[in-house]
């Protein structure tokens, strides 16, 4: 059986937050955000909209672009880190809001990997029969979790959510190689401080931990897939830093244009990074029908996640 993504759906919310707004309090400065990070703007979402809220926006679309029922969704599973509680899941909160049927609905908590995470899960459910269509959610309200008086992290996270719903999919589509894991001794290097609340970086360690995973991953899947790196139409990895994508991006040896880049917009969204570059690149023509795709992240745990998929249904 061959499983992927028959719809998607996004949200960002409006207000969009510059370089320059932290230029104006913090010791630092677009020019060197830009430099490097490779962000130029953010998203930050209302006091009045949190992270399921934001999901839910996205989970309604990615349902009407899947052409499905609302009632066929028979699993919920929602990347975050940043989700109202502990408990109740965002993907309760998702299940009540839209009034899904009573199915099984849980958050996944592998930081940026999660997206990436929650397909390989997902696929598994759909493989085994067990489930027909699962709703894929990253969402993230990473603004409420970073100390904005921080310059190692205040410039770098931003909001956003995307959904997807993984099905069963027609002969040549969908997923077809995927590599996931963590490293759990590399976890001391960013990790939400229970005391503060906030969201705590060593950002160099975490800066070599990814161009090295992001580099091995991508490559490893690629393999797997019986694919060589020209073969590959779009690269979309997690948009944590230019440099780190770049550096991934050289290593996969794939061309420029290959690359989906959405953190000079977003900074990055963590769990809803990678979709929200799929929806951007489907959106200018560059994924289309048939594009063989490559996706990679890593985050918090530590962990990381890589795919190869052919996309459409
Ligand atoms: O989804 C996963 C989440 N996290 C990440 O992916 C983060 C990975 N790490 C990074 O992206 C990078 O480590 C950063 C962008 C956070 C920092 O880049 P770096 O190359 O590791 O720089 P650094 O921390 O070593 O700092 C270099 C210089 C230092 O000055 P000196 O010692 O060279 O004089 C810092 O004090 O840049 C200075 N600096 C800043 N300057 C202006 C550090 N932060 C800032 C700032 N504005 N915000």
């Amino acid at each position: 059986m061959n499983v992927g993504i028959i719809g998607i759906g996004t949200y960002v919310p409006e207000n969009i937050i510059t370089n320059e707004h932290f230029e104006s309090y913090l010791d630092t400065s677009d020019e060197w955000i830009t430099k490097m990070t490779g962000i130029k703007t953010r998203r930050f979402a209302d006091d009045d909209m949190d992270t399921s809220d934001m999901a839910v926006i996205a989970t309604q679309k990615a349902i009407e672009d899947a052409g499905i029922q609302k009632e066929a969704i028979d699993l919920i599973i929602t990347a975050t880190s940043s989700g109202n509680h502990t408990f109740p899941s965002v993907s309760c909160i998702i299940q009540e809001k839209l009034g899904l049927n009573p199915v099984p609905a849980m958050d996944q908590l592998a930081a940026c990997s999660g997206f990436i995470y929650s397909l390989i899960t997902a696929e598994q459910f759909v493989k085994s029969g067990t489930c027909k269509n699962v709703l894929v959610v990253g969402s993230e309200k990473l603004s409420k979790i970073t100390d904005l008086n921080d310059r190692n992290t205040a410039m770098l996270f931003g909001d956003g959510a995307a959904a997807v719903v993984v099905s069963e999919v027609s002969e040549g589509k969908g997923f077809i190689a995927h590599e996931w894991g963590s490293d759990g001794s590399g976890g001391q290097y960013l990790f939400d401080n229970v005391e503060t609340g906030y969201i705590n970086m060593n950002g160099r360690e975490v800066f070599k931990f990814a161009v090295r995973i992001m580099g091995d991953i991508s490559t490893k899947v690629v393999e797997k897939a019986n694919l060589t790196a020209d073969e590959i139409d779009m690269f979309i990895p997690h948009q944590a830093n230019i440099r780190i994508m770049e550096a991934s991006r050289e290593r996969l040896g794939i061309p420029k244009e290959k690359m989906s880049v959405t953190i000079d917009q977003y900074g990055n969204t963590s769990a809803a990074s990678i979709p929200l570059s799929i929806m951007h690149e489907l959106k200018n023509g560059k994924i289309k029908d048939g594009s063989k795709l490559v996706l990679v992240g890593f985050g918090g745990g530590l962990t990381y996640a890589g795919m190869t998929m052919v996309w459409g249904k």
